[in-house]
Protein backbone atom coordinates (compact mmCIF):
# COMPACT_ATOMS: atom_id res chain seq x y z
CA UNK A 1 0.00 0.00 0.00
CA UNK A 2 1.39 3.58 -0.73
CA UNK A 3 1.28 6.27 1.78
CA UNK A 4 -0.67 8.56 -0.48
CA UNK A 5 -3.49 5.54 -0.61
CA UNK A 6 -3.88 6.07 3.72
CA UNK A 7 -3.66 9.74 3.22
CA UNK A 8 -5.78 12.93 3.13
CA UNK A 9 -5.38 15.27 1.15
CA UNK A 10 -6.47 19.35 1.74
CA UNK A 11 -6.87 21.02 -1.27
CA UNK A 12 -5.32 25.22 -0.29
CA UNK A 13 -6.67 28.05 -3.01
CA UNK A 14 -3.60 30.50 -2.00
CA UNK A 15 -5.55 33.32 -3.14
CA UNK A 16 -8.53 33.03 -0.84
CA UNK A 17 -6.98 31.32 2.30
CA UNK A 18 -4.86 33.21 4.25
CA UNK A 19 -3.47 36.86 3.91
CA UNK A 20 -0.23 37.74 5.71
CA UNK A 21 0.44 41.52 4.37
CA UNK A 22 -2.94 42.94 4.19
CA UNK A 23 -3.48 43.35 0.39
CA UNK A 24 -6.32 41.42 0.42
CA UNK A 25 -4.90 38.32 -1.09
CA UNK A 26 -3.74 35.33 0.46
CA UNK A 27 -0.41 34.66 -0.05
CA UNK A 28 2.51 31.82 0.97
CA UNK A 29 3.16 33.80 4.74
CA UNK A 30 -0.58 33.62 5.28
CA UNK A 31 -0.26 29.37 4.10
CA UNK A 32 2.24 29.08 6.85
CA UNK A 33 0.85 30.26 9.63
CA UNK A 34 -2.43 27.60 9.02
CA UNK A 35 0.06 25.02 9.47
CA UNK A 36 -0.46 24.13 12.78
CA UNK A 37 -4.05 24.12 11.69
CA UNK A 38 -3.73 21.75 9.30
CA UNK A 39 -1.58 19.35 11.10
CA UNK A 40 -4.10 19.70 13.69
CA UNK A 41 -6.73 18.43 11.14
CA UNK A 42 -4.09 15.63 10.30
CA UNK A 43 -3.98 15.40 6.91
CA UNK A 44 -0.66 14.20 5.25
CA UNK A 45 -0.85 16.33 1.93
CA UNK A 46 -1.47 19.34 0.87
CA UNK A 47 -2.44 20.46 -3.01
CA UNK A 48 -1.68 23.59 -3.74
CA UNK A 49 -2.84 25.42 -6.66
CA UNK A 50 -0.99 27.57 -9.17
CA UNK A 51 0.83 30.55 -7.74
CA UNK A 52 3.79 31.25 -10.66
CA UNK A 53 3.59 34.51 -12.47
CA UNK A 54 0.62 34.69 -13.78
CA UNK A 55 -1.66 37.88 -15.37
CA UNK A 56 -4.36 36.13 -13.33
CA UNK A 57 -7.07 35.93 -16.22
CA UNK A 58 -8.01 32.51 -14.91
CA UNK A 59 -6.33 32.69 -11.15
CA UNK A 60 -3.31 31.53 -11.37
CA UNK A 61 -3.98 28.73 -14.32
CA UNK A 62 -2.17 31.06 -17.02
CA UNK A 63 1.19 30.65 -16.41
CA UNK A 64 3.38 33.49 -17.88
CA UNK A 65 6.49 31.76 -15.96
CA UNK A 66 7.17 28.34 -14.75
CA UNK A 67 10.00 29.31 -13.06
CA UNK A 68 8.71 32.19 -10.26
CA UNK A 69 6.26 32.50 -7.80
CA UNK A 70 4.31 35.47 -8.40
CA UNK A 71 4.70 38.23 -6.20
CA UNK A 72 1.41 38.29 -4.89
CA UNK A 73 1.87 35.26 -2.99
CA UNK A 74 5.90 35.41 -2.52
CA UNK A 75 9.07 34.31 -3.56
CA UNK A 76 10.66 31.81 -3.89
CA UNK A 77 12.14 31.94 -0.76
CA UNK A 78 8.67 31.64 0.63
CA UNK A 79 7.61 28.94 -0.78
CA UNK A 80 11.46 26.98 0.17
CA UNK A 81 9.94 28.09 4.10
CA UNK A 82 6.77 26.99 3.13
CA UNK A 83 8.12 23.33 2.15
CA UNK A 84 10.26 23.36 5.51
CA UNK A 85 8.00 24.29 7.63
CA UNK A 86 5.04 21.59 6.22
CA UNK A 87 7.83 18.64 5.98
CA UNK A 88 8.63 19.28 10.06
CA UNK A 89 4.95 19.15 10.63
CA UNK A 90 5.03 15.56 8.63
CA UNK A 91 2.90 17.03 5.73
CA UNK A 92 3.97 16.71 1.98
CA UNK A 93 3.46 19.54 -0.59
CA UNK A 94 1.55 19.15 -4.19
CA UNK A 95 2.05 21.89 -6.51
CA UNK A 96 -0.23 22.14 -9.37
CA UNK A 97 0.57 22.04 -12.85
CA UNK A 98 -0.37 23.32 -15.93
CA UNK A 99 0.82 21.89 -19.34
CA UNK A 100 -1.83 21.84 -21.21
CA UNK A 101 -1.72 25.53 -22.12
CA UNK A 102 0.00 28.90 -21.05
CA UNK A 103 -0.65 32.33 -20.61
CA UNK A 104 -0.49 34.42 -23.85
CA UNK A 105 1.97 36.58 -21.72
CA UNK A 106 4.63 33.24 -21.29
CA UNK A 107 7.54 34.60 -23.76
CA UNK A 108 7.53 30.85 -25.67
CA UNK A 109 3.97 32.15 -26.66
CA UNK A 110 5.27 35.75 -27.47
CA UNK A 111 7.88 34.77 -29.72
CA UNK A 112 5.51 32.04 -31.67
CA UNK A 113 3.80 35.37 -32.35
CA UNK A 114 7.06 36.85 -34.06
CA UNK A 115 6.67 34.30 -37.02
CA UNK A 116 6.41 31.23 -38.53
CA UNK A 117 9.55 30.25 -38.89
CA UNK A 118 10.34 31.46 -34.97
CA UNK A 119 11.19 27.87 -33.70
CA UNK A 120 8.36 28.97 -30.61
CA UNK A 121 5.93 28.88 -33.09
CA UNK A 122 5.68 25.03 -32.92
CA UNK A 123 5.21 25.21 -29.42
CA UNK A 124 1.58 26.18 -29.80
CA UNK A 125 -1.39 25.04 -32.41
CA UNK A 126 -1.30 27.11 -34.90
CA UNK A 127 -3.38 26.81 -38.07
CA UNK A 128 -4.10 28.54 -41.23
CA UNK A 129 -8.18 29.70 -41.57
CA UNK A 130 -9.93 27.23 -43.79
CA UNK A 131 -12.39 29.15 -46.38
CA UNK A 132 -11.59 32.22 -44.42
CA UNK A 133 -13.11 30.54 -41.12
CA UNK A 134 -11.66 29.23 -38.05
CA UNK A 135 -9.74 25.44 -38.40
CA UNK A 136 -12.72 23.56 -37.35
CA UNK A 137 -16.07 24.17 -34.81
CA UNK A 138 -14.19 23.46 -31.49
CA UNK A 139 -15.97 25.26 -28.46
CA UNK A 140 -13.50 26.65 -25.86
CA UNK A 141 -14.72 25.43 -22.23
CA UNK A 142 -15.34 29.26 -21.54
CA UNK A 143 -17.52 30.20 -24.18
CA UNK A 144 -17.04 30.80 -27.85
CA UNK A 145 -14.79 28.98 -30.28
CA UNK A 146 -11.96 27.77 -29.28
CA UNK A 147 -9.65 29.65 -31.84
CA UNK A 148 -8.11 33.06 -32.26
CA UNK A 149 -7.40 34.71 -35.07
CA UNK A 150 -3.92 36.78 -35.57
CA UNK A 151 -4.01 38.91 -38.39
CA UNK A 152 -0.34 39.32 -38.39
CA UNK A 153 -0.15 35.71 -38.91
CA UNK A 154 -2.63 35.34 -41.05
CA UNK A 155 -3.58 32.02 -38.60
CA UNK A 156 -5.49 31.18 -35.97
CA UNK A 157 -3.79 29.57 -32.24
CA UNK A 158 -6.46 26.81 -30.27
CA UNK A 159 -7.41 27.90 -26.84
CA UNK A 160 -9.53 25.08 -25.24
CA UNK A 161 -9.99 27.53 -21.93
CA UNK A 162 -9.80 31.17 -22.11
CA UNK A 163 -8.75 33.08 -25.51
CA UNK A 164 -5.78 34.14 -23.49
CA UNK A 165 -4.60 30.73 -22.86
CA UNK A 166 -2.88 29.08 -25.49
CA UNK A 167 -2.73 25.06 -26.14
CA UNK A 168 0.66 23.85 -26.28
CA UNK A 169 1.75 21.45 -28.97
CA UNK A 170 2.80 18.08 -27.22
CA UNK A 171 3.89 16.97 -30.42
CA UNK A 172 7.07 19.55 -30.20
CA UNK A 173 10.06 17.06 -28.46
CA UNK A 174 11.35 20.48 -27.44
CA UNK A 175 8.58 21.89 -26.01
CA UNK A 176 8.43 18.35 -23.94
CA UNK A 177 11.72 18.64 -22.99
CA UNK A 178 11.30 21.93 -21.74
CA UNK A 179 8.49 20.79 -19.29
CA UNK A 180 10.27 18.30 -18.31
CA UNK A 181 13.22 20.14 -16.98
CA UNK A 182 10.83 22.51 -15.85
CA UNK A 183 9.08 19.71 -13.30
CA UNK A 184 12.54 18.99 -12.07
CA UNK A 185 13.76 22.30 -11.57
CA UNK A 186 10.47 22.16 -8.78
CA UNK A 187 11.56 18.23 -7.58
CA UNK A 188 14.91 19.84 -7.24
CA UNK A 189 13.09 22.49 -4.91
CA UNK A 190 11.87 19.54 -2.76
CA UNK A 191 8.26 19.39 -3.65
CA UNK A 192 6.61 16.11 -3.22
CA UNK A 193 4.48 15.59 -5.96
CA UNK A 194 2.06 17.34 -8.55
CA UNK A 195 -1.77 17.95 -9.35
CA UNK A 196 -2.06 17.98 -13.34
CA UNK A 197 -4.39 20.21 -14.67
CA UNK A 198 -6.59 19.04 -17.71
CA UNK A 199 -3.35 16.74 -18.55
CA UNK A 200 -5.97 14.31 -20.51
CA UNK A 201 -6.22 17.07 -22.62
CA UNK A 202 -2.88 17.50 -23.73
CA UNK A 203 -2.78 15.41 -27.09
CA UNK A 204 -5.14 16.47 -30.28
CA UNK A 205 -6.05 14.67 -33.13
CA UNK A 206 -3.49 16.07 -35.60
CA UNK A 207 -6.49 16.51 -38.14
CA UNK A 208 -8.60 18.84 -35.89
CA UNK A 209 -11.46 17.21 -37.67
CA UNK A 210 -15.22 18.94 -36.59
CA UNK A 211 -17.31 17.59 -33.95
CA UNK A 212 -21.07 16.61 -34.62
CA UNK A 213 -23.14 18.80 -31.77
CA UNK A 214 -25.44 15.86 -31.49
CA UNK A 215 -24.87 16.25 -27.80
CA UNK A 216 -23.46 19.21 -25.40
CA UNK A 217 -20.12 17.14 -24.74
CA UNK A 218 -20.14 16.78 -28.79
CA UNK A 219 -18.17 20.19 -28.63
CA UNK A 220 -14.87 19.45 -29.78
CA UNK A 221 -13.80 17.21 -26.63
CA UNK A 222 -14.24 13.99 -28.55
CA UNK A 223 -11.39 14.81 -30.40
CA UNK A 224 -8.54 15.98 -27.77
CA UNK A 225 -9.82 14.00 -24.24
CA UNK A 226 -7.21 11.44 -24.32
CA UNK A 227 -5.95 11.66 -27.34
CA UNK A 228 -4.09 10.05 -29.30
CA UNK A 229 -0.56 10.49 -27.67
CA UNK A 230 -1.48 11.24 -23.83
CA UNK A 231 -0.51 7.66 -22.17
CA UNK A 232 2.96 8.05 -24.01
CA UNK A 233 3.48 11.93 -22.95
CA UNK A 234 2.49 10.72 -19.36
CA UNK A 235 4.58 7.45 -19.27
CA UNK A 236 7.73 9.88 -20.81
CA UNK A 237 6.73 12.35 -17.51
CA UNK A 238 7.01 8.84 -14.97
CA UNK A 239 10.25 8.46 -16.89
CA UNK A 240 11.94 11.42 -16.64
CA UNK A 241 10.49 13.59 -13.43
CA UNK A 242 7.63 11.17 -11.59
CA UNK A 243 9.35 7.89 -11.02
CA UNK A 244 13.15 9.13 -10.23
CA UNK A 245 11.16 11.59 -7.57
CA UNK A 246 9.08 9.55 -6.14
CA UNK A 247 6.35 11.77 -6.54
CA UNK A 248 2.93 11.56 -5.95
CA UNK A 249 0.59 12.59 -8.74
CA UNK A 250 -3.14 12.80 -9.51
CA UNK A 251 -4.45 13.61 -12.91
CA UNK A 252 -7.30 15.80 -13.66
CA UNK A 253 -9.37 13.53 -16.07
CA UNK A 254 -12.58 14.76 -17.13
CA UNK A 255 -15.04 13.17 -19.52
CA UNK A 256 -12.75 9.99 -19.20
CA UNK A 257 -14.37 6.90 -18.62
CA UNK A 258 -13.64 4.35 -16.22
CA UNK A 259 -11.46 1.92 -18.54
CA UNK A 260 -9.43 5.25 -19.86
CA UNK A 261 -9.18 6.20 -15.92
CA UNK A 262 -7.13 2.92 -15.03
CA UNK A 263 -4.91 3.14 -17.80
CA UNK A 264 -3.47 6.79 -16.49
CA UNK A 265 -3.52 5.14 -12.51
CA UNK A 266 -2.66 1.52 -13.00
CA UNK A 267 0.63 1.25 -11.36
CA UNK A 268 1.91 -1.33 -13.85
CA UNK A 269 1.77 1.61 -16.75
CA UNK A 270 4.13 3.84 -14.51
CA UNK A 271 1.86 6.82 -15.62
CA UNK A 272 -0.16 8.68 -12.08
CA UNK A 273 -1.02 7.73 -9.05
CA UNK A 274 -4.67 8.76 -9.05
CA UNK A 275 -7.20 10.11 -10.82
CA UNK A 276 -9.80 13.20 -10.46
CA UNK A 277 -13.08 12.04 -12.98
CA UNK A 278 -16.10 14.39 -12.46
CA UNK A 279 -18.96 12.20 -13.62
CA UNK A 280 -20.65 12.65 -10.21
CA UNK A 281 -20.29 16.44 -10.12
CA UNK A 282 -22.16 16.23 -12.97
CA UNK A 283 -25.05 14.59 -11.74
CA UNK A 284 -26.90 17.77 -12.08
CA UNK A 285 -26.20 19.13 -15.71
CA UNK A 286 -29.68 18.97 -16.61
CA UNK A 287 -29.77 17.56 -20.57
CA UNK A 288 -26.16 17.33 -19.99
CA UNK A 289 -25.53 21.02 -19.78
CA UNK A 290 -23.73 22.85 -16.75
CA UNK A 291 -25.67 26.44 -17.24
CA UNK A 292 -28.87 25.30 -15.89
CA UNK A 293 -30.70 24.59 -12.72
CA UNK A 294 -29.95 21.50 -11.94
CA UNK A 295 -31.60 18.71 -9.75
CA UNK A 296 -30.54 15.47 -9.16
CA UNK A 297 -31.81 11.57 -8.36
CA UNK A 298 -29.76 9.93 -5.74
CA UNK A 299 -30.05 6.74 -7.65
CA UNK A 300 -27.95 8.12 -10.41
CA UNK A 301 -25.40 9.78 -8.38
CA UNK A 302 -24.88 6.31 -5.96
CA UNK A 303 -24.41 4.33 -9.44
CA UNK A 304 -21.72 6.63 -10.85
CA UNK A 305 -19.77 6.78 -7.67
CA UNK A 306 -20.61 3.07 -7.30
CA UNK A 307 -19.46 2.09 -11.17
CA UNK A 308 -16.15 4.06 -10.17
CA UNK A 309 -15.35 2.12 -6.96
CA UNK A 310 -16.09 -1.05 -8.63
CA UNK A 311 -14.93 -0.67 -11.92
CA UNK A 312 -11.38 1.10 -10.79
CA UNK A 313 -10.60 -1.50 -8.47
CA UNK A 314 -11.69 -4.71 -11.48
CA UNK A 315 -9.15 -2.58 -13.17
CA UNK A 316 -6.79 -1.92 -10.56
CA UNK A 317 -6.88 2.13 -10.75
CA UNK A 318 -6.77 4.43 -7.64
CA UNK A 319 -9.68 7.28 -7.21
CA UNK A 320 -9.41 10.69 -5.97
CA UNK A 321 -12.32 11.52 -3.60
CA UNK A 322 -13.74 14.57 -3.37
CA UNK A 323 -16.97 16.80 -3.47
CA UNK A 324 -15.89 19.92 -4.32
CA UNK A 325 -12.60 21.60 -5.29
CA UNK A 326 -12.23 25.17 -6.41
CA UNK A 327 -14.11 24.71 -9.87
CA UNK A 328 -17.20 23.76 -8.15
CA UNK A 329 -19.92 24.90 -5.99
CA UNK A 330 -20.02 24.31 -2.27
CA UNK A 331 -21.28 20.61 -2.42
CA UNK A 332 -23.46 20.77 0.79
CA UNK A 333 -25.14 23.92 -1.11
CA UNK A 334 -25.42 22.01 -3.87
CA UNK A 335 -26.44 18.27 -2.70
CA UNK A 336 -27.71 18.63 0.32
CA UNK A 337 -29.33 21.39 3.03
CA UNK A 338 -26.61 24.30 4.07
CA UNK A 339 -29.42 25.84 6.51
CA UNK A 340 -31.36 24.11 9.24
CA UNK A 341 -29.16 20.84 8.63
CA UNK A 342 -25.73 22.42 7.98
CA UNK A 343 -23.99 20.37 10.59
CA UNK A 344 -25.49 17.11 9.44
CA UNK A 345 -25.39 18.14 5.72
CA UNK A 346 -21.15 18.54 6.08
CA UNK A 347 -20.34 15.47 8.11
CA UNK A 348 -22.53 13.15 5.81
CA UNK A 349 -20.81 14.12 2.75
CA UNK A 350 -17.37 13.37 4.93
CA UNK A 351 -18.30 10.26 5.90
CA UNK A 352 -19.83 9.26 2.75
CA UNK A 353 -16.56 10.15 1.04
CA UNK A 354 -14.19 8.61 3.70
CA UNK A 355 -16.20 5.44 3.59
CA UNK A 356 -15.22 4.78 0.05
CA UNK A 357 -12.17 3.33 -1.51
CA UNK A 358 -9.75 5.76 -2.81
CA UNK A 359 -7.77 8.93 -1.31
CA UNK A 360 -9.55 11.61 0.20
CA UNK A 361 -9.57 15.29 -0.18
CA UNK A 362 -10.92 17.90 1.74
CA UNK A 363 -11.24 21.46 0.13
CA UNK A 364 -10.47 24.59 2.28
CA UNK A 365 -13.65 25.34 4.45
CA UNK A 366 -15.19 22.00 3.91
CA UNK A 367 -14.43 21.10 7.39
CA UNK A 368 -15.87 23.62 8.84
CA UNK A 369 -18.88 23.41 6.34
CA UNK A 370 -18.46 26.84 4.51
CA UNK A 371 -21.07 27.22 1.96
CA UNK A 372 -22.15 29.01 -1.50
CA UNK A 373 -21.67 32.89 -1.75
CA UNK A 374 -24.86 33.40 -3.47
CA UNK A 375 -23.73 36.64 -5.42
CA UNK A 376 -27.06 38.73 -6.74
CA UNK A 377 -25.23 40.52 -9.14
CA UNK A 378 -22.87 40.12 -11.90
CA UNK A 379 -20.34 42.51 -11.05
CA UNK A 380 -20.08 40.62 -7.91
CA UNK A 381 -17.94 37.73 -9.87
CA UNK A 382 -14.59 37.91 -11.07
CA UNK A 383 -14.49 34.75 -12.59
CA UNK A 384 -14.16 34.30 -16.33
CA UNK A 385 -15.44 31.44 -16.40
CA UNK A 386 -18.66 32.08 -14.82
CA UNK A 387 -18.79 35.85 -16.70
CA UNK A 388 -18.79 34.44 -20.08
CA UNK A 389 -20.82 32.19 -19.45
CA UNK A 390 -23.71 34.60 -18.02
CA UNK A 391 -23.53 36.65 -20.89
CA UNK A 392 -23.78 33.51 -23.04
CA UNK A 393 -27.11 32.75 -21.12
CA UNK A 394 -28.26 36.55 -21.80
CA UNK A 395 -27.67 36.57 -25.53
CA UNK A 396 -29.15 32.90 -25.80
CA UNK A 397 -32.17 34.71 -24.21
CA UNK A 398 -32.46 33.61 -20.65
CA UNK A 399 -33.50 36.29 -18.45
CA UNK A 400 -31.00 38.32 -16.10
CA UNK A 401 -32.76 37.27 -13.06
CA UNK A 402 -32.19 33.47 -13.92
CA UNK A 403 -29.10 33.95 -14.95
CA UNK A 404 -28.07 35.09 -11.89
CA UNK A 405 -30.06 32.32 -10.22
CA UNK A 406 -28.07 29.88 -12.44
CA UNK A 407 -24.81 31.33 -11.51
CA UNK A 408 -25.49 31.15 -7.51
CA UNK A 409 -25.91 27.54 -8.25
CA UNK A 410 -23.26 26.09 -10.81
CA UNK A 411 -20.41 29.04 -10.48
CA UNK A 412 -16.95 28.38 -9.01
CA UNK A 413 -16.63 31.13 -7.62
CA UNK A 414 -19.15 30.04 -4.65
CA UNK A 415 -16.22 28.06 -2.95
CA UNK A 416 -13.89 30.98 -3.88
CA UNK A 417 -14.68 33.63 -1.14
CA UNK A 418 -11.89 33.56 1.39
CA UNK A 419 -12.22 31.26 4.01
CA UNK A 420 -13.96 31.96 7.14
CA UNK A 421 -11.32 31.90 10.10
CA UNK A 422 -12.83 34.03 12.87
CA UNK A 423 -15.94 36.32 13.41
CA UNK A 424 -13.47 39.82 13.13
CA UNK A 425 -13.88 42.25 10.46
CA UNK A 426 -13.32 39.49 6.45
CA UNK A 427 -13.19 36.93 9.04
CA UNK A 428 -9.59 36.72 10.07
CA UNK A 429 -9.14 36.41 6.46
CA UNK A 430 -7.29 39.57 5.55
CA UNK A 431 -6.52 43.07 7.67
CA UNK A 432 -7.23 44.93 3.84
CA UNK A 433 -10.12 44.13 1.31
CA UNK A 434 -10.63 40.56 0.54
CA UNK A 435 -9.61 40.73 -3.58
CA UNK A 436 -13.26 38.21 -3.67
CA UNK A 437 -15.87 39.62 -1.28
CA UNK A 438 -18.92 37.93 0.42
CA UNK A 439 -22.36 39.29 0.54
CA UNK A 440 -23.36 38.40 3.87
CA UNK A 441 -21.12 37.60 7.27
CA UNK A 442 -21.74 34.09 8.22
CA UNK A 443 -21.36 32.81 11.50
CA UNK A 444 -19.47 29.87 10.60
CA UNK A 445 -15.98 29.90 11.19
CA UNK A 446 -12.98 27.93 12.59
CA UNK A 447 -12.70 30.19 15.56
CA UNK A 448 -16.46 29.17 16.46
CA UNK A 449 -16.36 26.09 15.42
CA UNK A 450 -13.39 23.78 15.99
CA UNK A 451 -13.16 23.49 19.47
CA UNK A 452 -16.51 22.06 20.03
CA UNK A 453 -16.33 18.26 20.71
CA UNK A 454 -19.47 18.18 17.81
CA UNK A 455 -17.77 20.13 15.39
CA UNK A 456 -17.50 18.87 11.66
CA UNK A 457 -14.05 19.75 11.61
CA UNK A 458 -13.49 17.27 14.64
CA UNK A 459 -15.59 15.20 12.55
CA UNK A 460 -13.11 15.09 10.02
CA UNK A 461 -10.07 14.75 12.67
CA UNK A 462 -11.55 11.40 13.24
CA UNK A 463 -12.23 10.26 9.85
CA UNK A 464 -9.02 11.46 9.16
CA UNK A 465 -7.41 8.84 11.82
CA UNK A 466 -9.19 6.49 10.76
CA UNK A 467 -8.18 6.43 7.08
CA UNK A 468 -4.80 6.04 8.51
CA UNK A 469 -5.45 2.92 10.74
CA UNK A 470 -8.10 0.81 9.15
CA UNK A 471 -6.74 -1.00 6.41
CA UNK A 472 -10.41 -2.22 5.17
CA UNK A 473 -11.41 1.73 4.37
CA UNK A 474 -8.44 1.30 2.15
CA UNK A 475 -8.33 -2.17 0.80
CA UNK A 476 -11.49 -3.36 1.38
CA UNK A 477 -14.31 -4.17 -1.39
CA UNK A 478 -17.24 -2.05 -2.22
CA UNK A 479 -20.82 -2.97 -2.31
CA UNK A 480 -23.96 -0.80 -2.90
CA UNK A 481 -27.05 -1.86 -1.45
CA UNK A 482 -30.36 -0.75 -2.52
CA UNK A 483 -29.70 1.54 -5.84
CA UNK A 484 -32.91 2.55 -6.65
CA UNK A 485 -33.37 4.22 -3.14
CA UNK A 486 -34.09 7.60 -3.80
CA UNK A 487 -33.48 8.60 -0.18
CA UNK A 488 -30.95 6.63 1.54
CA UNK A 489 -27.03 5.65 0.40
CA UNK A 490 -26.48 2.15 1.56
CA UNK A 491 -23.20 0.99 0.62
CA UNK A 492 -20.70 -1.54 2.47
CA UNK A 493 -16.93 -2.49 2.45
CA UNK A 494 -15.64 -5.68 3.23
CA UNK A 495 -12.21 -6.85 3.95
CA UNK A 496 -10.93 -10.90 5.42
CA UNK A 497 -13.56 -10.72 8.55
CA UNK A 498 -14.59 -7.52 9.19
CA UNK A 499 -17.24 -5.50 7.10
CA UNK A 500 -18.04 -2.05 7.64
CA UNK A 501 -21.81 -0.34 6.39
CA UNK A 502 -22.65 3.07 5.85
CA UNK A 503 -25.67 4.05 5.43
CA UNK A 504 -26.98 8.01 4.68
CA UNK A 505 -29.55 9.56 4.95
CA UNK A 506 -30.03 11.82 1.39
CA UNK A 507 -33.57 13.96 2.73
CA UNK A 508 -34.62 15.77 5.05
CA UNK A 509 -37.14 13.57 6.23
CA UNK A 510 -37.03 10.64 8.40
CA UNK A 511 -36.71 7.17 6.48
CA UNK A 512 -37.00 3.50 8.38
CA UNK A 513 -34.93 0.63 7.11
CA UNK A 514 -33.77 -2.80 7.71
CA UNK A 515 -30.37 -3.35 8.49
CA UNK A 516 -28.27 -6.30 9.75
CA UNK A 517 -26.72 -6.73 13.38
CA UNK A 518 -24.54 -3.62 14.08
CA UNK A 519 -21.45 -4.67 16.60
CA UNK A 520 -19.97 -1.70 16.92
CA UNK A 521 -21.02 2.29 15.71
CA UNK A 522 -18.48 3.71 13.98
CA UNK A 523 -19.19 7.30 13.42
CA UNK A 524 -22.80 9.20 13.54
CA UNK A 525 -23.35 12.94 12.46
CA UNK A 526 -25.54 12.82 15.47
CA UNK A 527 -25.39 11.81 18.58
CA UNK A 528 -26.87 8.66 18.91
CA UNK A 529 -28.41 6.01 16.26
CA UNK A 530 -31.87 5.40 16.62
CA UNK A 531 -32.48 1.40 16.38
CA UNK A 532 -35.22 -0.76 16.87
CA UNK A 533 -34.32 -4.91 16.21
CA UNK A 534 -33.96 -5.19 13.05
CA UNK A 535 -34.70 -1.59 11.77
CA UNK A 536 -32.82 1.93 11.75
CA UNK A 537 -34.90 5.58 11.91
CA UNK A 538 -32.25 7.83 10.37
CA UNK A 539 -33.40 11.59 11.13
CA UNK A 540 -33.01 14.50 8.58
CA UNK A 541 -29.47 14.39 6.46
CA UNK A 542 -28.45 11.47 9.38
CA UNK A 543 -25.12 9.62 7.95
CA UNK A 544 -23.32 6.35 10.19
CA UNK A 545 -20.58 3.83 10.09
CA UNK A 546 -21.35 0.60 11.22
CA UNK A 547 -19.28 -2.51 11.83
CA UNK A 548 -21.78 -5.25 11.19
C1 LIG B 1 -8.87 23.22 -14.50
C2 LIG B 1 -8.66 24.13 -13.35
O1 LIG B 1 -8.99 23.46 -12.17
C3 LIG B 1 -9.52 25.34 -13.61
O2 LIG B 1 -9.60 26.18 -12.49
C4 LIG B 1 -8.96 26.05 -14.82
O3 LIG B 1 -9.81 27.12 -15.16
C5 LIG B 1 -8.84 25.12 -16.01
N1 LIG B 1 -8.31 23.83 -15.66
C6 LIG B 1 -7.93 25.68 -17.04
O4 LIG B 1 -6.59 25.60 -16.62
Amino acid sequence: MAWWQKATVYQIYPRSFQDSNGDGIGDINGIIQRLDYLQNLGIELIWLTPMYVSPGRDNGYDIADYYHIDPIFGDLTDFERLLNEAHKRGIKIMMDMVVNHTSNQHHWFQESLKGKDNPYHDFYLWRDPVDGQAPNNWLSKFSGSAWEYVPALDQYYLHLYEKSMPDLNWRNEHLRAEIFKMMQFWADLGIDGLRLDVINNISKDKHFPNDTFQTPSDDGRNFYTNGPHVHEYIHEMYEKVFGPNQFVTVGELSSTPIDEAIRYTNPAREELSMAFTFHHVKVDYTGGKKWTLGAYRLSDLKRILSDWQTGMAAGGGWNALFWANHDQPRAISRFLDDGQYRDQSAKLLALVEFGLQGTPYIYQGEEIAMKNANFTAIDQYQDAESINAYHQMLSDGIDEALAIKILQQKSRENCRIPMQWDQTAHHGFTTGTPWLMPVVHDNYSVATKIHEPSSVFAFYQKLVQMRKTMPILIEGDYQLFEPEDEAVYTYQRHLDTETIRVMANFTGQTQVRTMPNVKEVLMDNYEQPQFDGQQITLRPYEAIMMRV
